[in-house]
């Protein structure tokens, strides 16, 4: 695929775009993501919440269809945890019946309990990128993060953050690639960085 074929515009929280987005995380996202076990009302419900409250949303489109989407902004992890508040009983039937998940989530509990000082100090986060990747379409994640890039230094945002599985190599090279550096780690993630 010819890197100008893909475009790259606006994510909003359209009935159509949270369908194919929804559509696309449970396929690029592995099931040690707890969110792709959500079925797809909880996940469009999920996505909604964080498109709200996210200043700066991107898919990209190949051929009317999306193929990589972006979302960044700040305070997210406030909005997950109200997400998971108002949805209370049905996030929890998802956790009683994927039960690897309870450890983790006390673990992350855990963490902010107790390693409060454990913090980025990058307060803009790109919260999730996700992106088709195959012989015949390469480059949809760089060109999602050259949009947001261009788009924080437009509202001088000169630094940015983010936090990846440790066990997601490909996703880890991909951030080095781009110039991301380790900040710090923890159980699970590994926390990048990167100044603009
Ligand atoms: C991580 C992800 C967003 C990368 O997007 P992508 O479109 O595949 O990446 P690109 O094609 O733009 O690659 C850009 C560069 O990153 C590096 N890269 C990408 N995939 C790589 C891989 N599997 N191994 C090593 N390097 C890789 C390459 O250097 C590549 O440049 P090149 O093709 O010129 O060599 C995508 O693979 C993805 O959606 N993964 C599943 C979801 C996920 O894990 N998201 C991140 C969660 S934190």
């Amino acid at each position: 695929m010819i890197n100008n074929e893909i475009k790259i515009e606006i994510l909003s929280n359209d009935q159509d775009s949270l369908k194919q987005i929804a559509k696309l995380h449970k396929q690029l996202f592995d099931r040690d993501h707890f969110t792709t076990t959500f079925r797809e009302g909880l996940l469009l419900n999920y996505f909604n919440a964080l498109l709200k409250k996210s200043q700066f949303n991107y898919k990209a489109i190949v051929e009317e269809e999306i193929v990589g989407y972006l979302i960044a902004g700040k305070n997210l992890d406030k909005v997950l945890s109200d997400f998971s508040r108002q949805n209370f009983l049905k996030v929890f039937y998802y956790l009683v019946n994927n039960p690897k998940f309870i450890k983790e989530k006390i673990l992350e509990l855990l963490r902010k309990i107790l390693l409060n000082s454990q913090k980025s100090s990058a307060e803009m986060r790109l919260f999730i990128i996700a992106a088709k990747h195959s012989k015949d379409l390469k480059g949809v994640g760089k060109k999602l993060i050259q949009q947001l890039e261009r788009d924080l230094l437009q509202n001088n945002i000169t630094c940015y953050g983010l936090s990846v599985r440790k066990h997601n190599f490909k996703a880890i090279e991909f951030y080095q690639q781009q110039g991301f550096v380790e900040e710090f780690r923890t159980i699970k993630s590994i926390y990048f960085i990167k100044n603009l």
